[in-house]
């Protein structure tokens, strides 16, 4: 057997495409603010990047970039404004921030019904009650790629490898919201071989490049590896050994191409329904 290759760029094209066709459908522009501090370089591709398929499918977008030297309570009161703007439907403030300002605290900050990241606690319970809410991109695009690639999740047992706030927790919720038998591994679990041997769903998501090998999946499981490693000779890999996974897998997402693209999309899925709950 060898494994079916989860095209990720394929279907995030397909879901902004389908974004597109929705908002040129409704007559008005749904409004996203992305917000960056400071200079971390690879901070200023990703904002590129977002505000520029956020246009392409039709949104209003714009950036706010502010200087390294903003205080926290300057960054607080910018994310007030943007709450009170009624144009404004979706608020994302670029991670990471300086180090003295307090990514919680930016967070924290943003009106829940404006978290397109969907960092916020009360999106965060909200999933973790099993009730409606903005969901984090990562996450969500995983599931549309298990959807996509036709995993049955009813019954099967799935691992999520990493217990980030970002990605592991909330793709535990989502899998356990879609009946699935969840296991959470992290850094202290006893037997993580065993305990990926038994899964038919994998995500890896712990940010070590190829830690989980080829002879950890289950014969006919499908892997999602959220994973994106430079090694040192610059090659990127995901934390899944690709090649060794191979011949185990049903389907699985390669790096760079599987879930990387579907971020992006799922941000610009979040800031229409965002925009649709505020505005009818
Ligand atoms: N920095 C890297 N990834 C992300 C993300 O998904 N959201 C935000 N806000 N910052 C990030």
């Amino acid at each position: 057997m060898t494994a079916t290759l989860i095209d990720g760029k394929a279907v995030a094209a397909r879901l902004r495409a389908g974004l597109a066709t929705r908002i040129a459908g409704l007559g008005w522009a749904p409004g996203l603010v992305v917000v960056r501090v400071g200079e971390d370089p690879a901070s200023g591709v990703y904002v590129r990047n977002k505000d520029k398929a956020a246009r392409e499918a039709g949104f209003a977008s714009r950036t706010r970039h502010l200087p390294e030297a903003t205080t926290e309570a300057e960054l607080l009161a910018e994310i007030a404004a943007l709450n009170a703007d009624p144009a404004v439907d979706g608020i994302l403030v670029q991670l990471p921030l300086p180090a003295h300002i307090r990514a919680e605290a930016a967070i924290e900050a943003v009106d829940p019904a404006k978290d397109v990241d969907g960092f916020h606690p009360v999106n965060a319970g909200r999933l973790a009650s099993g009730l409606p809410g903005l969901v984090p991109c990562t996450p969500r695009g995983a599931m549309h790629l298990l959807a996509g690639a036709g995993a049955t999740l009813r019954g099967a047992r799935a691992i999520v490898i990493g217990r980030s706030q970002i990605v592991g927790r909330p793709m535990a919720q989502l899998l356990l919201g879609a009946d699935c038998t969840v296991t959470i591994a992290h850094s202290r679990t006893a037997d993580l071989p065993g305990e990926c041997r038994r899964a038919d769903i994998v995500v890896a998501a712990v940010g070590r490049p190829e830690m989980v090998r080829g002879d950890w999946i289950k014969p006919g499981a499908v892997v999602i590896d959220v994973g994106i490693n430079r090694l040192e000779s610059g090659k990127l890999v995901g934390d899944v050994a690709f090649t060794e996974a191979l011949p185990h897998a049903r389907a699985i997402t390669p790096v760079p191409g599987g879930v990387g693209p579907m971020t992006i999309a799922c941000l610009l899925e979040n800031t229409l329904e965002a925009a649709l709950a505020r505005r009818g």
